[in-house]
């Protein structure tokens, strides 16, 4: 059902009280074709984009263009990346990228990328970057403080028209505490004469205006706001587990799993993107995948050893719990601590990525209650061996032979010695 999927308005006071147009990131619906189309008389209307995050830096550098003012509400800071791998790209692509644009590949490039060969070089070379990062992770870690020095020079560089705006923005917490994201554009749109990024916490918002904390009232015609998502995993629908328990309450008010796909009282259920799936520096794609082979390899032994369930030991689930309790330190709002400063994190698998692919290539079976099938055959644990025939034999279908196919041979190469001495 996705992590990041529970759009939900934010707890601003009188916010509903707004008659201009409001509208939430995840849930644009001014009805127009394209975002741009709804745009197209916004050239004097004063526009609001709430919050700093990933989704509201884009919005304000793509937008800002379009509007007659464009106020940026923040009640924090924020770290802005340059893109990453701007080097490899210009290396890949042969040709120079720059570091303060947004990528945008010609119909050439991905021509070139639809070559396989090219493709998966392409890929492995900017995945093994990011995977090169996980210690920018680590608190006071040399690349941590490495990169706080390049982020804040590149910040101050891009700001130098509006220096003030550089002050209030660098924050003074460890960089991928939250969610880092490139914002391409978005310290060039600070600096037109049309934005205004407002630091302060939003007091209340009447039909027409926001009054923020520090006394300033902003008139507006259109409030967006893109300020984030429900991640606590509560779902909006019941799974029920044993004995009735709705998963619902069992995640309230923290969401625990194992290895972040399954909880103990919930047999046979595994989660995709689940509670601490998301990682500190990296693609979500890879981490999808191994949780859907985990899933698969489940299923393939519930099948091979026809089992009737399998379940996580609570043990297990609370050593990971424990686990996961270590690894974080900092005080900082994020989703990833379901928007708050303090307390559990829910949103971060607790290591890097290639850490979590490699703790889900193979299950710890140990770590699972098994139920046998009902029925006679169960009183010996090694039922499933069945009729002494599998099911290939039984049914004349599909190789038999298999053993011989090229994934199950192993060749191995044959001593030099030995060559020579035919020689
Ligand atoms: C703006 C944005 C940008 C992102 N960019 C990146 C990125 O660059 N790289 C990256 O790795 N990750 C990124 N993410 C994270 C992203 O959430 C995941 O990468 C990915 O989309 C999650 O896939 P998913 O299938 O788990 O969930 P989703 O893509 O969110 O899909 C969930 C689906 O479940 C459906 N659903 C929900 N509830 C129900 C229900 N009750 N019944 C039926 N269907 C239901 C929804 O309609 C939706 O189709 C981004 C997230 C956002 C919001
Ligand atoms: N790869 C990409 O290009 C991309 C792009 C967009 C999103 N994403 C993904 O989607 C995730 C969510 O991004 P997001 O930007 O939509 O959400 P987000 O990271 O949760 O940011 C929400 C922002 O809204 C602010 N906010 C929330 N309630 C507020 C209130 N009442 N008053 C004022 N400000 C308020 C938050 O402030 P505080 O921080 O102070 O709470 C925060 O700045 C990202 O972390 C990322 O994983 C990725």
């Amino acid at each position: 059902m996705g992590i990041l999927s529970r759009w939900s308005w934010p707890d601003i006071d009188g916010l509903k009280n707004f008659k201009g147009t409001l509208v939430h990131s995840a849930n644009w619906d001014l009805g127009g074709a394209t975002w741009e189309d709804d745009a197209k008389d916004w050239q004097d209307k004063n526009v609001a984009v709430i919050g700093l995050g990933s989704t509201a830096l884009q919005i304000v550098a793509a937008l800002h263009p379009k509007v007659g003012k464009l106020y940026n509400f923040g009640r924090g800071k924020a770290w802005i990346s340059p893109p990453f791998a701007v080097t490899k790209f210009s290396e890949l692509l042969s040709r120079d990228v720059f570091s303060d644009e947004n990528y945008v590949f010609s119909e050439e490039e991905k021509e070139r990328l639809d070559d396989p060969v090219f493709g998966r070089q392409f890929r492995h070379a900017l995945e093994q970057d990011m995977n090169s990062l996980h210690t920018v992770t680590m608190r006071n870690s040399p690349l941590q403080q490495q990169v706080q020095v390049w982020f804040k020079a590149h910040m101050i560089h891009r700001l130098a028209k509006k220096p003030e705006i550089a002050e209030k923005l660098i924050p003074d917490f460890s960089v991928t505490c939250r969610r880092l994201t490139p914002a391409p554009g978005y310290l060039d749109a600070l600096c037109q004469e049309n934005v205004e990024l407002i630091i302060s916490d939003i007091e209340h918002v009447t039909s027409d205006t926001v009054e923020t904390k520090d006394g300033n009232q902003t008139k507006l015609d259109v409030i967006i706001c893109a300020t984030g998502f429900d991640s606590s995993y509560r779902y909006p629908f019941p799974i029920i587990g044993r004995d009735g328990v709705d998963l619902c309450d069992k995640w309230t008010p923290t969401a625990k799993t194992y290895l972040s796909v399954c909880v103990d009282g919930f047999p046979n259920c595994f989660f995709g993107l689940g509670p601490n799936s998301t990682i500190g520096t990296g693609s979500l794609i890879p981490m999808i995948e191994h949780q859907v082979d985990y899933a698969v390899q489940v299923a393939m032994k519930l099948q091979r050893e026809r089992l009737k369930s399998i379940e996580v030991k609570k043990r297990a689930v609370e050593d990971f719990d424990r686990f996961i309790e270590t690894v974080f330190t900092e005080k900082v709002r994020t989703w990833y601590k379901l928007g708050k400063e303090e307390g559990r994190v829910v949103g971060l698998w607790p290591g890097s990525t290639l850490h979590a692919l490699k703790a889900l290539k193979y299950p710890r079976w140990e770590d699972f209650n098994y139920e046998q099938e009902d029925g006679e055959s169960s009183h010996n644990s090694l039922y499933w061996l069945g009729n002494g025939m599998t099911n290939n034999e039984k049914t004349l279908t599909g190789d038999r032979a298999w053993y011989l196919s090229k994934e199950y041979m192993d060749v191995p190469s044959i001593p030099t010695a030995t060559i020579k001495n035919k020689v």
